[in-house]
């Protein structure tokens, strides 16, 4: 396994790749955990070559103090890795070999995608994750590029960019991957307290729920009664439940046919920030 640090030693290992053009990246922040190695077992499968990036990119953290306890197992997200296929290039930078002098993000233009959910709650997120996929298409060049729908509004985000700056590679979304008990795995989840974790089997089962009743019942309705079963809960603080579109993520009242919907989730367990979503039709 090839392991770079630098944009240069990046650049000279994909040029080296005597495959024809068949390459897949992975962009993950480290702490990498099943759903992590979901996307880069398939990019695995689907690809000559894979680069899985390890940065934990800080001009997407709205949050200094969520930055700074972001977890650092680089030695262990290495050796899963390692687990998945010993091809892998890695890239593992430091903020200033990405951003050079200035830690700053771009100025995009999403049409929309960033004004709502996750958008609302965490300013300037959307603008550090562009910043940072755009950097990475570029050096990297791959052919496709693998991300996970928990952050759905993420993946349509990325999609746009890509779209609208017409760089020519494929999006590819992959499923949710969750623990035995239904939460969505994610590098947050090994900060919650064993109860807490355990509990938190809470949000997908709601969430299960909440597809079912929207199968009978009006958007409004069903985030109603979503709302009242977080009020009654002890352990879980809701931030947000949403029935959007999932094309352009607008939040519905009234379902139309033909359009795909999704369920979005913002809950807080003590101090700790989850989100998830399923599909409803
Ligand atoms: O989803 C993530 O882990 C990050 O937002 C990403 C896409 C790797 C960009 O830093």
């Amino acid at each position: 396994m090839l392991i770079t640090k630098t944009k240069t030693e990046l650049r000279a290992a994909i040029s080296s790749l005597k495959t024809e053009k068949s390459l897949g990246l992975v962009p993950t922040m480290g702490a990498l955990h099943e759903g992590h190695a979901s996307l880069v077992s398939k990019a695995v499968v689907e690809n000559k070559s894979v680069v899985a990036t390890i940065f934990v990119n800080p001009t997407q953290f709205d949050n200094q103090d969520d930055l700074k306890k972001y977890p650092n197992t680089l030695d262990d997200d290495i050796s899963l890795l390692k687990s998945i296929s010993e091809n892998i290039i890695v890239f593992a930078p430091t903020a200033s070999e990405v951003y050079s002098n200035e830690v700053k993000s771009a100025s995009y233009d999403f049409d929309g995608l960033d004004q709502v959910m996750e958008g609302t709650y965490r300013d300037g997120h959307f603008e550090g994750v562009a910043t940072i996929v755009e950097t990475l298409f570029r050096l990297v060049e791959p052919t496709k590029a693998y991300f996970g729908e928990k952050d759905f509004q993420q993946l349509q985000i990325i999609r746009k960019v890509v779209q609208s700056k017409n760089i020519s590679l494929q999006i590819v979304g992959c499923p949710i991957v969750r623990e035995e008990h239904g939460l969505a795995m994610s590098s947050r989840n090994e900060r919650l307290p064993k109860k807490v974790r355990h509990e938190a089997a809470f949000i997908y089962n709601i969430l299960q729920k909440a597809k079912k009743k929207f199968g009978m019942k009006s958007a409004t309705v069903v985030s109603d009664w979503v709302r009242q079963q977080f009020e009654k809960h002890p352990l879980f603080k809701l931030e947000y439940f949403a029935i959007a579109n999932s094309d352009n993520l607008k939040e519905i009242k009234r379902k139309q046919p033909n359009v795909k919907y999704r369920a979005f989730i913002a809950v807080y367990a003590n101090d700790i920030r989850l989100i998830d979503n399923v599909a409803l039709n």
